[in-house]
């Protein structure tokens, strides 16, 4: 399979998060005799650094027409002074409007070899398994401009959404319970907002479309409570952009880091930007300490989901699985008893373990 992927640094771990997630796609493609080719572009700091404007025309161009994008991260406190307008984290919406991708993909799953790492409680967290999906492209993120205002005195952000914008997350989210477990919880605000009132009433229109999903409404602020009080009980849970966004940092305390949570951004032909969850650290960047294990799980999403290459995939969250049950971790991760290795280490452990497994199959394929 030929694949042609736009790399996308940014700022921050981003370079070296990406440097791992592009190790691990070249060591898939060798593995699998596929042949992925990559192309760099700007975007964030950099690119305001660079070319003055977190999203050049180019990047945006160099997306629109690969296969699949992957995003390291972008911000960082250089840049916290530029107006809005003008900040790096400009670049990350600009790209997800403009290439439509309202569908973002947040599995999080509490690793049996890094239960002890989380705060919580190990007997709470053991077994979760869910996944968020959080709307991308509206609401509070992108209030009308011309009500979006400031003038010093009197401050306004608007919470919009049309009722297709809705539907077609609601659908997604459908769909992704349908392939799980089967449970949809649909979150929102609705003894308060009237776009969660709507928001209600597309989940309940839409239900009749997927009789084998249970689903069930929960207040945000509940929904926060029980994610960390009782995090197995959800499956697939949907949600409004902003209300996303703060969950999926709360559900990542399941997985002992915020380092370990992948994301996928799907648009409606199925063209995906993949990025790990966290930001841009700049506390550690350059210092070869971020955990490369989000980027890889993230690589792993694209295989799946832009690519349809299940067994590659699969092959690559085994190969995370392994080098954890190894006792191997970067510093965000307190593993007993563990080995902490450097971030490029991490990652060149993950590359052997694909190359390595499995060899007995691979021999047998040659034979048959
Ligand atoms: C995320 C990030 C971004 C967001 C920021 C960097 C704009 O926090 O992807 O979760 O809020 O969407
Ligand atoms: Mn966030």
């Amino acid at each position: 399979m030929e694949k042609h992927i736009v790399l996308l640094p940014g700022d921050g771990i981003g370079p070296e998060v990406t440097k791992a997630a592009k190790r691990v796609l070249q060591a898939v493609a060798d593995r699998y005799q596929h042949s992925f080719t990559f192309e760099n572009h700007d975007i964030g700091g950099v690119a305001i650094d660079q070319q003055g404007t977190p999203l050049p025309e180019d990047t945006v161009q160099a997306a629109k027409k690969a296969d699949a994008i992957f995003l390291g991260a972008v911000g960082g406190p250089k840049w916290d002074q530029l107006p809005g307008h003008m900040r790096p984290e400009k670049g990350l919406l600009g790209i997800r409007k403009q290439l439509g991708l309202f569908a973002n993909l947040r599995p999080v799953k509490a690793f049996n070899q890094l239960l002890h790492a989380s705060p919580l409680k190990q007997e709470v967290v053991q077994a979760s398994d869910l996944l968020i999906v959080r709307e991308l492209t509206g609401g509070l993120y992108f209030g009308q401009p011309s009500e979006r205002r400031n003038n010093g005195e009197e401050v306004v952000d608007t919470l919009a959404y049309e009722r297709r914008e809705i539907e077609r997350i609601v659908d997604q989210a459908f769909q992704s319970a349908q392939v799980r477990r089967k449970h949809l919880t649909s979150v929102d605000k609705a003894n308060v907002l009237e776009s969660s009132r709507m928001w209600r009433e597309v989940v309940e229109e839409k239900k009749a479309a997927y009789p084998d999903v249970s689903v069930e409404h929960m207040l945000v602020d509940a929904a926060a409570m029980k994610l960390v009080t009782n995090p197995t009980y959800f499956d697939v849970i949907v949600t409004e952009n902003m209300f996303g966004d703060i969950l999926s940092d709360e559900a990542s305390v399941l997985t002992g880091s915020l380092g370990m949570l992948p994301s996928a951004s799907l648009n409606e032909n199925g063209v995906g930007l993949y990025e790990p969850v966290h930001g841009s650290a700049p506390d550690i960047a350059g210092e070869d300490k971020a955990n490369p294990l989000a980027s890889i799980l993230s690589v792993a999403m694209m295989l799946k989901h832009s690519f349809g290459l299940e067994e590659e995939a699969e092959q690559v969250e085994t190969a995370v699985q392994e080098v954890l049950s190894g006792g191997y971790h970067t510093a965000d991760i307190d593993v007993k008893g563990g080995t902490k290795v450097s971030g490029s280490e991490l990652a060149a452990k993950v590359v052997d373990q694909i190359g390595s497994n499995d060899t007995t199959e691979n021999i047998m394929r040659c034979y048959v």
